[in-house]
């Protein structure tokens, strides 16, 4: 009976402490959990005059209006309430570290990157897994690596003097039109070998074009819907992908080798031994097409703008060609390329006042802080689109002087703006984990392209200064650029 009394005891008492227990836990863990929220500090957010989608109608009437006030306003973190999505910028290299140095777990493109997959194609870049796409990106790379850019002056050397020797003596040209001619010759040349022709090489250029039609923030949302510039992407493509096959087909049949970058892919290998395939080199080739095309021809008109409108100079860079031309015999090679130092801070300059990719986008998966220079916290949840913009940060008065100004000698050493606040104080070319691969190649077409125009032409801008068409998902120039040209030969 007593013993009976201790157990009844000895279990009421179990039960009082696991109620008690519990309740504590529960008290414990909601309080935690509510001062937590209340710790958290999100971004502030756009507002506009229309409610809910006020911010949205400024960002795409002007998105670098929008960046500008808001920055001014709310500083260099906020957020940006799209529809069903909230994007938040970072917009000073203070907070943006960890946008281009997080992981793919952290920080990820595929998503915000959808759009492209109907264009670069099914399993390839970010429609692959991330050890798949990192491997892909690779070979990428290795056709960029220097030996192969050694190798491919004399094609960018020939296919330049080739294009020029059309011109006349003098005359007037739209220069858009022109670069945008040449650089997809070189690009062609260096990616597909010098035995595809002038003509496959259009055709190619006019397919590209075609698949650029679908842009614009319906095909950043919905890449897939039936619309007609998403049938017409979906055709284009097909008909891409036929040429390209048979320039791969015929390389491989042919049982030849080249420098250019169709046989790297054909010649790499993914870490487990096996041989990319026909689509995936298809592919790879059109990513590094369409992804070095407009971006490299809006840089080589930029560049063009401004040495043209300002003469200082355009004459500071044709000294360094006399300079070169004396030293090196009148002739270019790989090192002389390398030693056009003035000419390469003049294209970085036209880059950092008009970089051609103008947000940089990542979907967070896991929420994570940053401390702005003037010392605010703020939360940035899991599930935001995460984005930096170098229209934004290439412009912030305290890191560049006089931030508006053409003025390649920032670069200079002694000043060195580009590094004043680290490492990502210039994303023309974005930074860290995923800058660009083609970025090496680029400055070497446009030093290949420029120097030549700088040595054989005089250069009158006769249309106004170009504007930047913010219609498309690469910045490229609005209206023709019409420049007067007269040939001359630099005296060495
Ligand atoms: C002036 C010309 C160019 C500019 C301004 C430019 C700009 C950029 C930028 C800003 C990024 C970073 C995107 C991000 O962080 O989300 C990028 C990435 C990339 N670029 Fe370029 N690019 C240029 C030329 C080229 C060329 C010629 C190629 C040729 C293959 C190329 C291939 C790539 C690739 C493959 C990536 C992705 C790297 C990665 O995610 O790991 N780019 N580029």
């Amino acid at each position: 009976m007593m013993n009976n009394k201790v157990q009844l005891l000895n279990a009421v008492l179990v039960i009082v402490t696991a109620i008690v227990s519990v309740n504590f836990i529960v008290k414990w863990a909601l309080k935690t959990l509510i001062s937590r929220r209340i710790k958290r500090r999100l971004p502030p957010v756009v507002k506009g005059r229309l409610p809910l989608i006020g911010g949205v109608v400024r960002f795409v009437k002007n998105p670098i209006k929008l960046l500008e006030e808001e920055y001014e306003n709310l500083g260099s973190v906020f957020t940006l309430n799209v529809v069903n999505k909230n994007i938040t910028f970072l917009l000073e290299p203070q907070v943006s570290a960890h946008f281009f140095t997080a992981t793919e777990s952290e920080l990820s493109q595929k998503e915000v990157y959808r759009f492209t997959v109907p264009i670069f194609g099914p399993g390839i870049i970010y429609d692959a897994e991330y050890s798949v796409r990192h491997q892909q990106f690779r070979f990428v790379e290795d056709a960029f690596r220097v030996t192969k850019l050694q190798g491919f002056v004399d094609d960018l050397l020939e296919e330049v003097q080739e294009y020029f020797s059309r011109w006349g003596d003098s005359g007037e040209v739209d220069l858009k039109q022109e670069l945008d001619n040449l650089i997809i010759l070189t690009a062609s040349r260096c990616f597909l070998g010098r035995e595809v022709s002038e003509s496959i090489t259009e055709e190619i250029t006019s397919l590209i074009n075609e698949i650029n039609v679908a842009k614009g923030p319906v095909t950043m949302m919905f890449p897939y819907l039936p619309i007609p510039a998403h049938r017409n992407r979906d055709k284009a493509r097909k008909k891409l992908d036929t040429i390209l096959s048979k320039i791969i087909v015929s390389r491989k049949s042919s049982g030849k080798s080249g420098n250019d970058m169709l046989q790297t892919l054909i010649d790499s290998k993914y870490k487990d031994g096996r041989a990319t395939t026909e689509a995936e080199i298809t592919g790879m080739l059109i990513t590094s097409i369409y992804g070095g095309q407009r971006t490299t021809s809006a840089t080589a008109i930029w560049t063009g703008a401004y040495l043209i409108h300002y003469k200082k100079f355009w004459l500071a860079a044709t000294e360094e060609q006399t300079t070169l031309m004396k030293k090196n015999g009148n002739t270019i090679n790989y090192d002389v390329l390398v030693g056009m130092q003035v000419l390469y801070r003049c294209i970085k300059e036209a880059l950092r006042l008009r970089p051609s990719v103008p947000l940089l986008l990542r979907q967070s998966h896991r929420e994570f802080s940053v401390v702005t220079r003037k010392g605010e916290k703020y939360d940035i949840p899991r599930g935001h689109i995460v984005a930096a913009s170098p229209v934004l940060s290439n412009r912030l008065p305290h890191i560049y002087t006089n931030p508006d100004d053409y003025d390649p000698e920032r670069y200079c050493i002694g000043r060195e703006e580009d590094k004043l606040a680290g490492p990502f104080s210039f994303t023309s070319f974005g930074g860290g984990r995923h800058s660009c691969l083609g970025e090496a190649f680029a400055y070497f077409e446009l030093k290949t392209i420029w120097s030549h125009l700088l040595r054989n032409f005089e250069l009158h801008l006769i249309s106004s200064f170009p504007e930047t068409d913010w219609n498309d998902i690469v910045w490229g120039v609005k209206d023709k650029v019409m420049v007067r040209y007269q040939r001359r030969n630099l005296a060495y």
